[in-house]
């Protein structure tokens, strides 16, 4: 059976996704993509690649966080976006703002990591910055006569909030509503943030990337965690413009045999990866989403933020304790996929390999890269004609 690579096609429903992932239990199959895919080893490798790829992401629209990260007034993230030192913050009014995190007089970072606060101070001179990124106060301001605090306000970034999460763009002429306009509404809004954190991970973005985005590695790679479980090399794949979404069944799923109706929940019985061009991917576990963001500091290291989101209360402890469960279980596979990746790092040290080979078993990894080429020479065109 052939995943479905209509970009402009609507998703399936869960309904015709566990009926999909049916058919490929009662014989033996997995969605095929229509190409497999060879990619170069040296764009994994080259300091001038990755250069490009930060180009693309600074000229496009991608999410930040969710929505529940910032989620109350003066909530605030900092951190870089392809490189550039940002800042999130939730004003008065509720409305979610991005700017350029440097100080207005000599370009200091205002802020570190995440917190909640009345206004942005600058730690160097006393420079306050109100929520919405004015400039409000600047001590003893007799001694800058000719600034003009009207037009010294933080740099703004464009910063949407859609669906639960909040995008920025980097570009002044993007046009961030068509970007995200095929992306479904993935995190209701009742969701909390659980938990989020940061790490390093030493490896390509790509690399990292990959390897969420098969189910053709579980039985090997996942031998004593996901395998026993789930099924070997089974899974619906799926596109939606540049993105795709991977479902990849447990063998839970059985309970739904002949259950299956509008309001019936494959919550705990499958797994939806979402893989948001170009790199966040946003994973279902029973409870909760996990939204993740790669962020390329080099061509071999990147830093990955996760944002636990969920829509039980504080009170339910019980269902909070079956996600603790549910998430210390994903963990193991998610340290078991670091190893992998790690070791593709070393071994393209090897020099063995030219390109690196993906069937038809991996095409939403096929997807990335199509339409990573696309905005290559797209982003080449625009330097070209500067
Ligand atoms: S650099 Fe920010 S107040 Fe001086
Ligand atoms: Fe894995």
């Amino acid at each position: 059976m052939s995943e479905n690579t209509n970009d402009q096609k609507p998703l399936l429903s869960d309904i015709e996704v566990v009926r999909r992932i049916f058919t490929h239990i009662d014989n033996a199959t997995t969605d095929l993509g229509k190409q497999s895919w060879q990619e170069p080893t040296d764009n994994y490798r080259s300091k001038e690649r990755l250069e490009s790829e930060l180009k693309i992401l600074q000229s496009r629209s991608i999410v930040f966080c969710p929505s529940s990260a910032i989620a109350k007034i003066g909530d605030y993230i900092a951190r870089d976006v392809a490189s550039v030192p940002l800042i999130v913050v939730r004003g008065l009014d509720g409305v979610a703002r991005a700017f350029r995190n440097a100080c207005r007089h000599r370009g200091v970072q205002l802020a570190n990591g995440h917190g909640c606060t009345r206004a942005l101070v600058c730690p160097y001179h006393g420079w306050a910055y109100s929520l919405d990124g004015s400039l409000r106060n600047i001590p003893h301001e007799q001694g800058f006569p000719d600034v003009d605090k009207a037009t010294r306000g933080l740099v703004e970034v464009a910063c949407f909030e859609s669906n639960g999460l909040i995008f920025i763009n980097q570009n002044p002429r993007a046009d961030i509503e068509q970007d995200i306009a095929c992306i479904p509404n993935l995190i209701p809004d009742n969701t909390r943030l659980l938990n989020s954190s940061s790490q390093i991970v030493n490896a390509n973005w790509k690399l990292y990337l990959e390897s969420s985005l098969e189910g053709y590695h579980i039985r090997q790679t996942h031998k004593s965690t996901f395998f026993p479980v789930q099924y070997d090399n089974l899974t619906v794949v799926e596109a939606f413009g540049q993105n795709s979404r991977v479902a990849f069944p447990y063998q839970s799923i059985e309970g739904l045999r002949g259950k299956e109706q509008a309001d019936m929940s494959v919550d705990g019985r499958l797994t939806y990866v979402y893989h948001l061009f170009p790199n966040v991917v946003i994973s279902t576990f029973p409870g909760c989403m996990q939204v993740n963001v790669l962020e390329p500091i080099d061509e071999s290291t990147t830093r990955q933020h996760t944002y636990l989101v969920s829509g039980i209360c504080e009170s339910e402890t019980v269902l909070l304790n079956g996600v603790t469960e549910g998430q210390n279980f994903a963990a193991k596979g998610a340290i078991e996929d670091l190893e992998i990746v790690l070791s593709a790092q070393q071994g393209l040290a090897s020099k063995a390999n030219e390109y690196l080979e993906f069937g038809l078993f991996e095409s939403a990894i096929v997807r990335l890269h199509t339409h990573l080429a696309k905005e290559f020479e797209r982003v080449s065109k625009a330097k070209e004609q500067m």
